[in-house]
């Protein structure tokens, strides 16, 4: 078990991990119905409706502390948005109904539903702005990789640790202008980047999947994507840092609204999310971590992946929806 230092009143009660897994089935569904359609902002909307309907009837007092906040304009499962039936526990709820918007209108892979759920007050409340990210999976020594620290010395010492040499680490890095000093350091020293044009909660996650054959992801992406990301890194023991970026008086007084006092900080892992934690992530299109969303005759199919920190438990969970098939088949 990985983090049994949680005391009694910050876990989640275990049947909440399934419910998790009906809510980001839904709103990876509903999306999904308009994969490659070139319209983000109805995939979008889609997922954050269905999510939110499935979400409101959860026996829980959450509140919606990542949502779709200032970011994308969507209407509903915003910060502050009260979810749940109200007759049970006090939740902090992160949501990404819809991550990776542009993957899903293109029809591209990497799209998944997504969200966590973890006791009050447990979760960073991180508002929509950049992240400074590094994180690797379990297995190595504490501490040897740090944000602050230059990159080649990073890979030096994940190669070190790895028993490889630093041509044999693979980082993820999204592909954006900004990473271009970061991409051609890390080529420098020989290390192979593969790039990603969106979806770094999934990103993040690879560091953890071996079968990916990612090693460690550096770079910059959303802040909400970093804490979704860290609470499923919680589960399997993998390491994580982040900074938010907080380059206006504007974010400053923004983030300072939302209880963040320092706007330097580096967190870690247990401060992104330091609670008991359940994240669940449906795939909406095939990719690495997930199958996407699959529309056979009178059954959809549907792949998640669901993680409960407490007991550094993964499910994964193969859906097949008849009912469901009939109404969005009709
Ligand atoms: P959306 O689903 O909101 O479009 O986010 C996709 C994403 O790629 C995230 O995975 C990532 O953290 C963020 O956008 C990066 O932001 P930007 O596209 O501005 O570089």
């Amino acid at each position: 078990m990985t983090d049994l230092i949680v005391t009694e009143d910050k876990i989640i009660e275990r049947i909440l991990t399934m419910e998790l897994v009906r809510v980001t089935e839904r709103a990876a569904v509903a999306s999904a119905m308009l994969r490659g359609r070139g319209n983000e902002k109805a995939a979008d909307q889609a997922a954050v409706d269905a999510m939110r309907r499935e979400l409101n009837k959860l026996p829980i007092d959450g509140t919606v502390v990542i949502g779709e906040g200032e970011r994308d304009e969507a209407p509903m499962l915003f910060i502050g948005e009260k979810v749940g039936t109200t007759k049970g526990p006090k939740v902090d709820i992160a949501v990404d109904p819809l991550e990776g918007t542009t993957l899903c209108a293109k029809d591209m892979p990497g799209s998944i539903a997504v969200m966590a759920m973890a006791q009050a007050g447990t979760l960073l409340y991180a508002p929509d702005v950049y992240m400074d990210k590094i994180a690797i999976g379990p297995g190595y020594p504490k501490g040897i990789v740090d944000l602050d620290a230059a990159p080649e010395d990073n890979i030096m010492a994940l190669a070190k640790a790895k028993g490889c040499k630093p041509n044999e680490i693979t980082a993820l890095v999204m592909d954006r202008p900004r990473h271009a000093e970061l991409i051609a350091r890390l080529r420098a020293i020989g290390c192979s980047i593969r790039l990603i044009t969106d979806g770094d909660v999934v990103g993040v996650i690879q560091c953890a999947e071996p079968a990916t054959g990612i090693d460690i992801y550096l770079g910059i992406g959303g802040a909400p994507e970093g804490v979704l990301a860290a609470g499923a890194l919680r589960c399997v023991g993998g390491q994580m840092q982040g900074r938010l970026i907080l380059d206006t008086p504007e974010k400053v007084a923004r983030a300072a609204t939302m209880g963040i006092k320092d706007p330097k900080k580096k967190y870690d892992l247990h401060e992104l999310a330091s609670g008991d934690v359940v994240v669940a992530a449906t795939g909406v299109t095939d990719g690495a971590l997930l199958k996407g969303v699959k529309f056979s005759g009178d059954v959809i199919e549907t792949e998640t992946i669901v993680y409960r920190s407490l007991t550094g438990t993964v499910r994964r969970i193969a859906g097949e929806h008849r009912e469901l098939a009939k109404f969005h088949l009709d």
